[in-house]
């Protein structure tokens, strides 16, 4: 099993100052996570419960743990990706009290698999997670642990789905909130947090503009459209590749060119997949690409671009900038791969995740879920439940006082009219 990164890096103290920094920073633009902060440094809901969290570890992600910390409850976390955590960060978390952090970054699978271990070994009452590790690994390896969980809350796209197929197959045996399917989440988060920080991740690592370029958007979903619009908006030519027809035709009726990968293969600059899907872009598309193509994956899991396949066309491969890997095919071609396929704003090395005001709103739905499963859990059976709208509207109302933002109220006579069927012409 593996130990708190504390006991496993060398300098743990400047590690731990780092983290500290960054964790400050994004607490500064977490006006959400602050007001729940102090409602529960007060009400202490979570007094005795354990929190097992799997998600990217990082700073805003870190300022969620502490807040539920602070709520009173025993947190452990792990990452869920090798790639997306910031050691610092995850060495600033193992020091808050009551929470203890095993994520280090670019570990080998046993030591990933080993920190999930790790985390699962608190007995968790509850599980957060972003991809479902948690979830997976509880019914797999430690089904014993279901009886004494309350419940479970779920960050991303792809989590749900297989969440929902495990729910489908009647195989979930704890309820679990699809956080990702609020529109405090998946409007902001998906569509802007990923188009931003995609967007800025793969400039950053490239040092190469947008502004000319042909970019591919695979799957013209919440992130597709994101990815698409701040691309267009950097003066990118952007074509889009569908598979669900009424996508498709959003994404023509918005101006976008839309064509097979077969086509866009041949004249895109740069690829990027946001599908959730499997084999996305594959050895046919890597034939007919053009020299000097930017590969890289916005969806969940590194399964999007076909990376055995390039291995196998390609005659060399070696790293071309940090974070780049290039593959060099036959024909002398140079096809550029970043981050090795995963997750492309949070795994390159200088990759920081979305924007820290779009976490504020993710995490602020995350934390009232948490708090929901202690205070009504009994009222959740096993499966897969949306995140009753109270929920999601109260994190909105917290967001826009914040922001000095007012807005109108329904009168009486509007919500009863709103609400009836009886009147019309
Ligand atoms: P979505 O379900 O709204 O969109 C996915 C789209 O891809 C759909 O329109 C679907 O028809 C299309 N698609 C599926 N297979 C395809 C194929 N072979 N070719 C072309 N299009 C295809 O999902 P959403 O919310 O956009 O999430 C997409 C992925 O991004 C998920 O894996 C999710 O977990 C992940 N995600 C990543 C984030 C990040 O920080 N990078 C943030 C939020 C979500």
């Amino acid at each position: 099993m593996t130990a708190p990164i504390t006991e496993q890096l060398d300098d743990p103290e400047s590690a731990r100052e780092s983290g500290q920094r960054k964790m400050d920073w994004a607490r500064q633009h977490m006006p959400i996570m602050a007001a729940l902060r102090e409602e529960f440094e007060e009400d202490q809901p979570f007094a005795g419960e354990r929190i097992a969290m799997a998600m990217h570890v990082e700073a805003k992600t870190a300022v969620l743990a502490e807040v539920l910390a602070a709520g009173g409850a025993e947190v452990a976390m792990t990452g869920c990706n090798p790639l997306s955590t910031h050691d610092d960060v995850s060495a600033a978390l193992d020091s808050v009290e009551g929470v203890t952090c095993y994520a280090k970054r670019g570990v080998e699978d046993e030591a990933y698999y080993g920190a999930i271990e790790a985390t699962i070994a608190h007995d968790p009452t509850i599980t957060v997670d972003d991809g479902m590790d948690l979830v997976a690994a509880i019914h797999e390896d430690y089904p014993e642990l279901i009886d004494t969980i309350v419940g479970g809350a779920e960050e991303t796209t792809t989590g749900v789905h297989r969440l929902r197929a495990m729910d489908e197959d009647g195989e979930l045996k704890y309820p679990v909130f699809a956080v990702n399917d609020t529109p405090m989440k998946r409007l902001f988060d998906n569509v802007h947090g990923t188009g931003e920080s995609s967007l800025a991740s793969i400039a950053m690592t490239t040092n190469l503009s947008w502004a000319g370029k042909t970019v591919v958007v695979a799957g013209y979903g919440y992130c597709g459209k994101g990815v698409a619009k701040k691309a267009s908006g950097q003066n990118a030519d952007v074509v889009v590749t569908e598979v669900e027809p009424r996508r498709a035709l959003e994404a023509h009726m918005e101006g976008y060119d839309v064509m097979p990968m077969e086509d866009a293969a041949e004249i895109g600059d740069v690829f990027l997949t946001t599908t959730g899907n499997r084999d996305v872009v594959v050895r046919e598309h890597f034939e007919q690409m053009q020299d000097g193509v930017l590969l890289a994956n916005a969806g969940h899991f590194d399964v999007e671009v076909d990376l055995d396949a390039l291995s196998d066309l390609a005659v060399d491969t070696y790293e071309a900038r940090d974070g780049v890997q290039a593959y060099e095919m036959e024909d002398g071609r140079r096809l550029n791969v970043l981050a090795e396929g995963r997750l492309v704003n949070l795994a390159t090395p200088i990759a920081l995740g979305h924007p820290v005001e779009v976490m504020d709103q993710s995490f602020g739905v995350q934390a009232v879920c948490v708090r929901e499963l202690v205070e009504n859990g009994d009222e959740y059976g096993a499966g897969v439940h949306d995140v009753p709208d109270r929920l999601d509207k109260e994190v909105a109302e917290i967001k826009l006082a914040a922001e000095g933002v007012e807005f109108d109220e329904l009168t009486d006579a509007q919500a009863e009219y709103m609400d009836s069927w009886q009147h019309g012409t």
